[in-house]
């Protein structure tokens, strides 16, 4: 499942029962002005998220402010403008960026970033829709639909006194969380597919290097998957990626996957071979080589191992796989084979 921004730039990929949710609330969203603050972890696609809803129904510009980037004393200036002048180095007047988002949507972005002292000013946009750039004598207006993101705990920081309770209030009309990659597995083969097409034209990788990255839990989020892909079609010469082409962390997870002994069949069979390059353990028998295959049949197969393996021991094949019970009971259903 994909929603696609009108300027095709944006695209929501996924479709675990979490990111179904996801994109049902962005259509819902993009066609009122409620304020909308996207919580969740670096790298899960809270910017995606902000994009899609403006995208899918887009109304004047979408302006980004990163809230982590405004420091110093010109931050006043880049959020509300100044007039020439008005202090040393003003040679022209600016326009700020609460000004270009007026009649569309400001997307800010770390909000638990932002000083109180600009908190205050921020909350003055909301309230009453004006502001006065810096040295300027009179107000003026700005009506925006604001989105902001953040990974911190912001409730926490009111309690702590270093975000103000009344523009957390404001902002927290709709709160939309969105989940870690690792709560919902089922969206990795869906984004290995997109960024491949995004990446590596006509690549496709082992089953193996399909199950470390199933199993793996991605820290750094969708961000890490698609510098993962990155990565692996940047050192790789042909058209299919094996595990030797995965980044560190990802070598290091697999290490530790057969040092476990979790997969001590497929090591035994290929994991062990020096030139993994020639015989990817899936290339056996029956497929035709080289194995380039579809995405879902690589996961259909891997469910299929990894219960042969667990001799039909589902919650154990789960384990394996690095899915939950229930993903493994309903790709079962998918796939024709809960029987
Ligand atoms: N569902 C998705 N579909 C397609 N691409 C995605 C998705 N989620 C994230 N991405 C991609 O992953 C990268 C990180 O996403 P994004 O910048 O939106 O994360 P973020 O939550 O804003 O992270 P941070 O808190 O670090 O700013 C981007 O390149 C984005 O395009
Ligand atoms: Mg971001």
């Amino acid at each position: 499942m994909m929603v696609h921004g009108n300027d095709g730039a944006t695209a929501l990929v996924g479709q675990s029962p979490r990111m179904r949710q996801v994109m049902r609330l962005v259509e819902k969203l993009s066609r009122c002005r409620w304020p909308v603050l996207l919580l969740g972890e670096t790298g899960t696609g809270k910017e995606v998220v902000a994009r899609a809803i403006h995208n899918a129904n887009p109304v004047g510009p979408f302006i980004p402010i990163d809230c982590s980037a405004l420091v110093g004393p010109l931050m006043e200036s880049e959020l509300f403008g100044h007039v020439k002048g008005s202090f040393t180095g003003a040679v022209a007047t600016k326009v700020g960026l609460i000004e270009k988002a007026s009649g569309g949507t400001a997307f800010f972005d770390e909000i638990g970033e932002l000083p109180l002292d600009m908190q205050v000013k921020l909350l003055r946009v909301l309230q009453e829709k004006e502001f006065r750039p810096v040295g300027a004598t009179t107000v003026r207006h700005s009506d925006f639909r604001l989105i902001a993101a953040t990974n911190r705990d912001l409730a926490q920081e009111v309690e702590r006194g270093t975000f103000r309770r009344d523009l957390y209030y404001r902002l927290n009309v709709v709160p939309l969380r969105v989940a870690p990659l690792r709560e919902r597995k089922e969206d990795i083969p869906a984004l290995i597919a997109h960024f491949l097409e995004c990446y590596g034209e006509n690549h496709t990788m082992t089953q193996e290097t399909l199950d470390a990255m199933l199993s793996y839990d991605w820290p750094g989020n969708v961000r890490e998957l698609e510098h993962c892909i990155q990565h692996m079609v940047a050192i790789n010469s042909g058209p299919l990626i094996h595990v030797a082409d995965l980044p560190t962390a990802l070598q290091n997870h697999v290490l530790t996957r057969r040092g476990q002994g979790m997969a001590a069949v497929a090591a035994a069979a290929a994991i062990a071979e020096p030139a993994p390059r020639m015989a990817p353990r899936m290339a056996s028998s029956a497929l035709p080589t080289p194995p380039v295959m579809r995405l879902t049949d690589m996961e259909k197969n891997a469910i299929i191992q990894a219960l042969d393996y667990t001799k039909g021991d589902r919650m154990m094949a789960a384990q394996l796989l690095g899915i939950g019970r229930t993903t493994l009971y309903r790709k079962l259903k998918e796939y024709g084979l809960s029987r």
